[in-house]
């Protein structure tokens, strides 16, 4: 391990656990961990019923890489986490869950890969704030395709089997108000759809090259628990954040424009299920429904139980005005179907970050 690279061992009651997966990890033997892995991976009846692996989960400090990390640590799997804590938080972090702290462009990543050892990456580190894109190009540029290509260059001289790659439905742009599907043409309207589709293409080529296989999921706008105001899924989650602060909403131009919102859980089960499946595949990762934001304040409106105090606001550049993908190759090729419909997953936020408190 690289002087600089820190492993954050957790706080409280999992700072043991995370000492023994450490040493665990370093000591014993890469074929008697799948061995003993996989005997209780059976036991615990988890996921399918596969091996378990050591895995690097990069942004998994964030958001939906925090969530991925508790299904994988759960499920019995060595997680790594690669973070530099930009936007994600260490309160996030499963207290199994080893953090490096480090930076996707950095040369110490290649010495981490190495070190570890892990199976599959599952790429979730970015800059996902489209504003900022807008204003900062050559930042964005620089996390999202210059610090992906360098992770890519890592794993695949580091002997890592599969790169899962988290990208967006801001590769397609605006397409109207038709359900796209992977085979639709990608225009993307802001730097960040083209900073998420270029990875796509040098991916491809690292895969041709060095043998790395690879699924790409191209999210939906996503929501859920521990989601920030600032990414681009981020409107439930500034809507939640108003509420709480008892502060109206603001909605950007008449509030027409439609997602297709997937809850968080939906979008790891993708994840997990691309351990096993879906290799070579791009797929989308969504409800295949629209709703307006409208329909969104006016759902907030009956969970909150009293009215919302509304402001409109001018349009923002680089905002997509519908988005909606077909999931029919998601459920083909890694058997995915989405558990949460807009209603389930909007209570199960709300009663994380106004009911009970966030998490
Ligand atoms: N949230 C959505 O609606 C959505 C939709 C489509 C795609 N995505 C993609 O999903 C992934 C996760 O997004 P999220 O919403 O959880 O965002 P997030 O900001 O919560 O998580 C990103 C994580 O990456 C880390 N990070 C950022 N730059 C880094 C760097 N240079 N080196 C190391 N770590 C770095 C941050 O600290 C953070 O923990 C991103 O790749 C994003 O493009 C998100």
């Amino acid at each position: 391990m690289s002087p600089d690279c820190h492993v954050q061992r957790a706080i409280g009651r999992g700072r043991l656990c995370g000492v023994w997966l450490g040493v665990w990890v370093q000591a014993v033997p890469h074929a008697l961990r799948r061995h003993t892995l996989k005997r209780r991976h059976a036991d615990a009846g988890l996921m399918e019923g596969v091996t378990t692996m050591v895995v690097v989960v990069t942004g998994g400090a964030g958001f939906i890489g925090s969530h991925l990390v508790d299904a994988l640590v759960e499920a019995g799997h060595g997680v790594h986490v690669i973070d530099n804590l930009s936007t994600g938080a260490r309160e996030n972090l499963h207290p199994r869950a080893l953090l490096h702290t480090l930076d996707i462009r950095s040369a110490q990543v290649r010495d981490m890969l190495q070190d570890v050892k892990p199976e599959v990456v599952f790429h979730q580190a970015a800059q996902v704030d489209v504003s900022r894109s807008l204003q900062d190009p050559a930042q964005d540029a620089s996390v999202n395709i210059t610090g992906t290509v360098n992770l890519l260059h890592a794993c695949a001289t580091s002997g890592v089997r599969k790169f899962i790659y988290a990208s967006s439905c801001a590769v397609y742009g605006d397409a109207g108000n038709a359900l796209i599907g992977e085979n639709d043409p990608v225009a993307p309207i802001s730097f960040y759809g083209v900073s998420k589709l270029t990875p796509e293409a040098y991916l491809r080529v690292f895969a041709a090259l060095h043998g790395l296989r690879f699924t790409i999921l191209r999210y939906a706008n996503v929501y859920g628990p521990r989601q920030t105001a600032r990414g681009e899924g981020g409107v439930v989650a500034l809507f939640l954040d108003r509420l709480k602060r008892g502060q109206p909403i603001a909605i950007h131009g008449d509030g027409e424009q439609t997602r297709d919102f997937v809850y968080v859980g939906d979008v790891v089960r993708a994840n997990l299920a691309a351990l096993y499946r879906g290799d070579e595949e791009m797929v989308n990762v969504s409800t295949a429904r629209g709703t307006s934001v409208n329909q969104l304040a006016a759902r907030l409106r009956n969970l909150h139980g009293s009215p919302i105090a509304v402001v409109n606001t001018p349009p923002r550049p680089g905002d997509i005005r519908h988005s909606r993908l077909d999931n029919t190759r998601a459920r083909t090729v890694l058997g995915f179907a989405p558990h949460y419909g807009m209603e389930g997953g909007l209570a199960a936020t709300y009663a994380h970050v106004i009911g009970r408190g966030e998490k």
